[in-house]
């Protein structure tokens, strides 16, 4: 019987199946109804230091429709981290740790530049108790205007130099999350594994514009006529978050093999939660699909991941942790290995041909027979 219990940076997890920082985490309550329906693990939603200069507007999402089914595939949110002070949260995070001592909450912070804040935060946050912290440096609106976030994800001088303020205080285990919006996200990971992270947590959220209502003339999601680029999510976003997935995992594999990946971006069931482990991730985070489908989404992925791992044999996910990797070239292997496939077709074609009586051969007789006869 396989087990998808997993250990990841000293954390035992009971699946891979994480709750990535958004509204499925956005406090207490709901953090606890996500331990009880199964998830692996919880991260929070993104705190900070003063929740005050946290103002959100309304509508704050808006979603792309397939055209034939209506199905939601895309996402775009312009929401900011938690609006909720951090007093609150320290007692929620408390309470959620005492109620359920062994399972895995992660707090996800978020800070201006600024070393003595980044210092409070961490040792304030990893005092409650929390299992790890997640850096957010990849929320793609609202606060890069106050140079946080995706400020310090796109730029991997400032993302080492504030990752090695984090890892000068951090007790727990300490997972920098990516964004999304980068030209290689081999260099904004490196430089936070040089800082001595743990963990690469990818992809946060897309800049986008999800669309302009062709009566209005307005983009969306509009408020009081005008909008802002927002972060896209959903299941639209899946093949981009597994290349990324891919890049980052290469980067482990080559240069930090201690360390971990958690795949997040437009997971909505074990047939994609798979394919991010296939790439190398070590678990799997969720936001979109629980904010579609609940967080009951999270029983059938257990189910159907075991159902794989039965298939194929396998018993732990260390079994099949980034297997499908060694399949990832350059295109110009890929046009090496097709001509000598196909100069291999061609010498067995000219093996069995029969141009002349002697060239029948005992062990293909009946091959060269075939080859010779129609129907
Ligand atoms: C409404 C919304 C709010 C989010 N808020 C946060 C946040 O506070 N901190 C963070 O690190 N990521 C945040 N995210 C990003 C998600 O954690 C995740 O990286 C992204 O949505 C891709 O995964 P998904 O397709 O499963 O949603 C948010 C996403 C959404 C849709």
């Amino acid at each position: 019987m396989p087990t998808l219990e997993t250990i990841v940076d000293g954390l035992r997890l009971p699946n891979p199946f994480v709750i990535a920082s958004g509204p499925p985490g956005t406090n207490g309550n709901v953090i606890g109804r996500a331990f009880d329906e199964g998830w692996g693990a919880v991260v929070c939603k993104t705190l900070s230091l003063d929740a005050s200069k946290v103002i959100n507007v309304q509508p704050r999402y808006a979603r792309l429709r397939a055209r034939t089914s209506n199905e939601i595939i895309g996402w775009e949110n312009i929401e900011l981290i938690s609006d909720r002070s951090f007093e609150v949260w320290e007692e929620e995070l408390k309470a959620v740790k005492d109620k359920y001592p062994d399972r895995i909450l992660i707090a996800s912070i978020m800070e201006e530049y600024n070393k003595d804040a980044w210092f409070e935060i961490v040792e304030r946050t990893q005092d409650l108790g929390v299992d790890a912290l997640e850096l957010n440096f990849s929320c793609p609106h609202g606060l890069p205007e106050r140079k946080m976030g995706s400020a310090m994800g796109e730029d991997p001088e400032l993302l080492e130099e504030v990752s090695g303020w984090v890892m000068e205080a951090a007790t727990v285990p300490v997972w920098a999350k990516m964004t999304p919006n980068v030209t290689h996200i081999e260099d904004p990971t490196r430089a936070a594994l040089r800082a001595g992270c743990q963990g690469i947590s990818a992809i946060n959220t897309i800049r986008s514009v999800l669309g302009v209502d062709l009566e209005t003339l307005r983009p969306e999601p509009t408020v009081e006529g005008y909008t802002t680029a927002g972060g896209y999510s959903s299941r639209a976003i899946l093949p981009i978050a597994l290349r990324m997935v891919m890049e980052i995992a290469q980067v482990l594999r080559d240069e930090f093999p201690d360390r971990s990946l958690s795949g997040i971006g437009g997971v909505e069931t074990a047939e994609d939660a798979t394919q991010m482990l296939l790439l190398g991730a070590d678990t799997v985070q969720v936001c979109t699909a629980v904010m579609k489908s609940g967080y009951g989404i999270v029983r059938p992925m257990i189910d159907d991941l075991l159902s794989f791992m039965e298939k194929h044999n396998f018993e732990t996910l260390e079994d099949f942790k980034g297997h499908s990797l060694q399949y990832f070239s350059t295109h110009a292997e890929l046009v090496e290995r097709q001509a000598a496939a196909r100069a291999e077709a061609k010498a067995q074609r000219d093996l069995k041909a029969v141009d002349t009586d002697d060239q029948w051969r005992g062990e293909d007789f009946v091959e060269q027979s075939d080859a010779l006869s129609r129907g």
